[in-house]
């Protein structure tokens, strides 16, 4: 399957196999319908961090709103899972956690509230009842209101990643969310206002087949700091011990390689960066936890 040859466009839905083989054959869609699901879903879902806010076995539901919660910003979630081939997966396991409407989270509550796990359907489908989860902040800064994902399948490489709304203010100035990998993961929030919620959303997770020859890279679950804006000088320190750092990278904003350090073994790197010039950059580390990518400024 030659999936990056799939059009990108955006519109969510099903796919069917008459779509994929116009694609396949270089013929047109049999169907308008088919034309306005083409989209990206069958390119693997990109990662975003798991964050501090994660808890394993939550609930099997698609509930996740507790009864004592009055927020009228009712979501319904609902899409897919697939393969990178654009097969529906049955059986995936779709575990969603996320802030409330006033921005918390319960790490300690019995009842798991706003947190849940789904078990595709054959056909891949998932759903949740939800509602919108309010910007809470991280440091000095707000992050945009986001859904936490975690979707597992054996044989497939498993997805920790998060959802986005268009046109959060704070999305330009999150770390995650304004990574160019993010940007099909922000998407439009429906207002409809049925009787049963006011709001629809729709996402398919798309699962990359592990191959046997390929290994499976960890996704960064590491804590790192970094000086951020940095002026003379870029630090870099693991903040767990767990957590070594192999390589580090800065890249310009066209990726292109600025400054590196490899073959390290280290918990804390820095560089001099007194010749750079002020502006946007990308620090990527290769640790022991995985590979992450981050956004960094540097001001005179
Ligand atoms: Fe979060």
């Amino acid at each position: 399957m030659q999936r990056r040859k799939f059009l990108k466009i955006s519109g969510l839905g099903s796919i069917s196999a008459g779509l994929i083989h116009s694609f396949l054959t270089g013929t047109r869609a049999e169907n308008s319908q088919d034309e306005k699901n083409l989209s990206l879903m069958c390119e693997p879902t990109t990662a975003d961090i798991l964050g501090p806010y994660y808890r394993a076995n939550s609930p099997l539901r698609s509930d996740i709103v507790p009864e004592d919660d009055n927020d009228e910003n009712t979501v319904f979630l609902s899409g897919k899972v697939l393969t990178n081939d654009c097969s529906p997966v049955e059986g995936a396991s779709v575990e969603l956690w996320q802030a409330d409407g006033e921005s918390e989270y319960y790490m300690q509550a019995p009842d798991f509230r706003y947190r849940g796990t789904f078990i595709s359907n054959a056909d891949g489908t998932y759903f949740f009842n939800t509602v919108v989860p309010g910007h809470y902040l991280n440091g000095a800064q707000y992050r945009p209101a986001h859904l936490h994902f975690r979707v597992t399948k054996p044989g497939f490489r498993s997805i920790i990643t998060q959802l986005y709304f268009e046109g959060d203010p704070y999305i330009s100035i999150d770390p995650w969310a304004s990574v160019p990998a993010a940007a099909l993961r922000i998407i439009p929030l429906v207002e409809v206002n049925t009787s049963e919620h006011k709001h629809e959303l729709n996402f398919d997770f798309s699962l990359d087949i592990i191959t046997g020859t390929e290994p499976e890279l960890p996704e960064f679950g590491g804590d790192i700091r970094y000086s951020n804006p940095f002026v003379s000088s870029l630090n870099i320190q693991s903040v767990s011990d767990e957590l070594i750092i192999y390589a580090a990278e800065v890249l310009d904003i066209q990726g292109k390689l600025i400054l590196s350090k490899y073959r390290l073994n280290e918990q804390n790197v820095s560089f001099k960066t007194d010749a750079l010039r002020a502006g946007l950059y990308f620090l990527r580390l290769k640790t022991s936890k995985g590979i992450g990518v981050f956004r960094i400024v540097k001001t005179d």
